[in-house]
């Protein structure tokens, strides 16, 4: 789909249909709703009177406008109410309506930016949600389809802004937003793929079209390399699978030198089975998307290439299966990992912090100075904080303030989990220093306790997005499947620190 940016009259740029806003309890539309309304004679008010357009957050009122202005149709779509209003409710109403007029057989979109009149945001910012919202919405994950029932698809979404001075910013952040919701949709679809497909060495082979397509270093570790390193936590999970494993490395250099380094630790699992100690049966196809924090770490590394933040970013994936077989690693063993620490496996299951510590490790001899490490690691946040938010813990508090900010900009919700020091008794090991985990109570903090142990004294925040990986359902504004959670907030957290 092209994104495009157009300046004049929205009721002069000819489209299938424009969309246009209205914040709840609104009685009289202004702005470019207001403009179009008198263009239509009213016909928006008439409705607002009749109770039928309300502003209620992505309700849609669709209207034709029989040659009165360029554009075929308008739809009217609701903000909601302006106290509640973020970049949140910008992203869901832009996606929502363009996925309606998708439905409706809509191949080219214009649209109005959301936010930046009433709601008083920065037009770029919000020219860049307003875009972000629409491709976001309109990506489908129906990846395997041979018969096309659905075909419907948008050509071309343009924004047109009226306000020339405020072209330059509208611009630009129209385009940082076609860059970022197209890394998010990228990782959709790397999570999308079944595990047949998605296996650690295609997730290899996308890294490698990352790095040639937007100029990055790359580094693929095979078994042989971890075994001469002794990355004991990630060849102990991989050696239940006949699938290679591979510590997938890719590197953005800043412009400038002596920039210090972020790395961002994605957890590939491209299927947990659970391992020796077998999940149940029911949900475990949703385990495919156990790499999406690998997928997030692409994704960015893609928006990143593109972006170009000044600051180096170092992105890490161990990935690997976890499978049970005669060869797997057993509960009750002791794995010596790569840091040297001793863990003693109660469960095969808590194999995503196995693979995570040694890849922090690695990071950390790169000489990474800060370390984010993003996972789908544990059902016990999923039921603390559930499938919208993401829990975050970490070390050090402006590194989860710098990351909290960056969460709010991409319209990503994310909560602090403490990491209670007290709490490191569940985790003490009669046998070895530490456990790979403890009883299901505090599950999340206990996973965070033992990541932290590899954190050494970086600056450390880990991402819990077991909940947010996901959808179960479509939802007005974005598909099921895959979302591509934190792509954009990583992204725009190294913007940030290279600011
Ligand atoms: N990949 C799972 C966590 C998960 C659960 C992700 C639900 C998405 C949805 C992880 O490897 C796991 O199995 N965690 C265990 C940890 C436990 C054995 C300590 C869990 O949460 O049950
Ligand atoms: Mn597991
Ligand atoms: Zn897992």
């Amino acid at each position: 789909m092209e994104i495009r940016v157009e300046n004049g009259s929205i009721t002069e740029v000819e489209s299938d249909a424009l969309i246009v806003n209205l914040f709840e309890g609104v009685t009289v539309p202004g702005g470019a709703t207001g403009a179009v309304d008198k263009a239509l004679g009213g016909m928006i008010s008439q409705l607002m009177a009749d109770g039928e357009i309300t502003g209620k957050a992505n309700s849609v009122a669709l209207l034709h406008t029989h040659g009165k202005i360029k554009p075929k149709r308008v739809l009217v779509v609701g903000l909601g109410k302006s106290d509640e209003f973020d970049y949140i409710a910008i992203a869901k109403a832009s996606g929502t309506a363009a996925r309606f007029l998708r439905d409706k057989g809509a191949k080219t979109i214009t649209s109005i930016v959301h936010g930046a009149g009433i709601g008083g945001l920065e037009p770029a910012d919000a020219a860049r949600v307003t875009v972000e919202g629409a491709i976001i919405g309109l990506y489908k994950g129906d990846l395997y389809k041979t018969s096309d029932d659905d075909k419907n698809s948008v050509d071309r979404f343009t924004i047109v802004e009226s306000d020339s001075a405020k072209m330059e910013d509208v611009t630009a952040g129209a385009e940082e937003g076609r860059i970022l919701a197209e890394a998010t949709n990228a990782a959709r679809t790397m999570a999308n793929e079944p595990s047949n497909i998605m296996t650690p060495t295609t997730l290899a082979d996308h890294a490698r079209i990352v790095s040639e397509e937007y100029e990055l270093g790359l580094e693929i570790l095979g078994r042989e390399e971890m075994e001469s390193l002794q990355m004991g936590g990630l060849l102990s999970v991989a050696n239940g699978s006949a699938e290679p494993p591979r510590l997938i490395v890719l590197s953005y250099d800043a412009e400038t030198n002596d920039r210090p380094t972020l790395a961002i630790v994605g957890k590939g699992i491209t299927f947990d089975s659970g391992g020796i100690s077998i999940k149940p049966s029911d949900g475990m196809a949703d385990m495919k998307y156990d790499m999406s924090g690998a997928a997030a770490v692409l994704g960015a590394m893609r928006a990143i290439g593109e972006l170009k933040p000044n600051i180096n970013v170092l992105g890490v994936i161990p990935a690997t299966e976890n499978m049970p077989s005669g060869s797997a690693y057993k509960p009750g063993d002791v794995i010596k990992m790569y840091n040297g620490k001793t863990v003693e496996i109660v469960t095969t299951d808590a194999e995503g912090r196995m693979i995570l510590a040694d890849a922090m490790t690695f990071a950390l001899q790169k000489s990474a100075d800060y370390v984010v490490d993003i996972a789908t690691l544990t059902g016990a946040c999923v039921v603390a904080l559930g499938t919208n938010i993401t829990g975050i813990m970490g070390n050090d508090e402006w590194l989860l303030d710098a990351l909290t900010d960056a969460a709010l900009l991409a319209g990503e919700q994310v909560w602090e989990l403490p990491l209670p020091p007290e709490y490191m008794d569940i985790i003490k090991s009669d046998i070895a220093d530490i456990k790979n985990c403890g009883p299901r109570n505090g599950g999340a903090l206990t996973a965070g306790l033992f990541l932290q142990e590899f954190a050494e004294d970086k600056p450390w925040v880990h991402m819990d997005i077991a909940g947010t990986c996901d959808l179960d359902k479509s939802e007005s504004h974005r598909a099921k499947g895959a979302t591509g959670v934190a792509v954009r907030t990583l992204a725009i957290l190294a913007l940030q620190l290279g600011e």
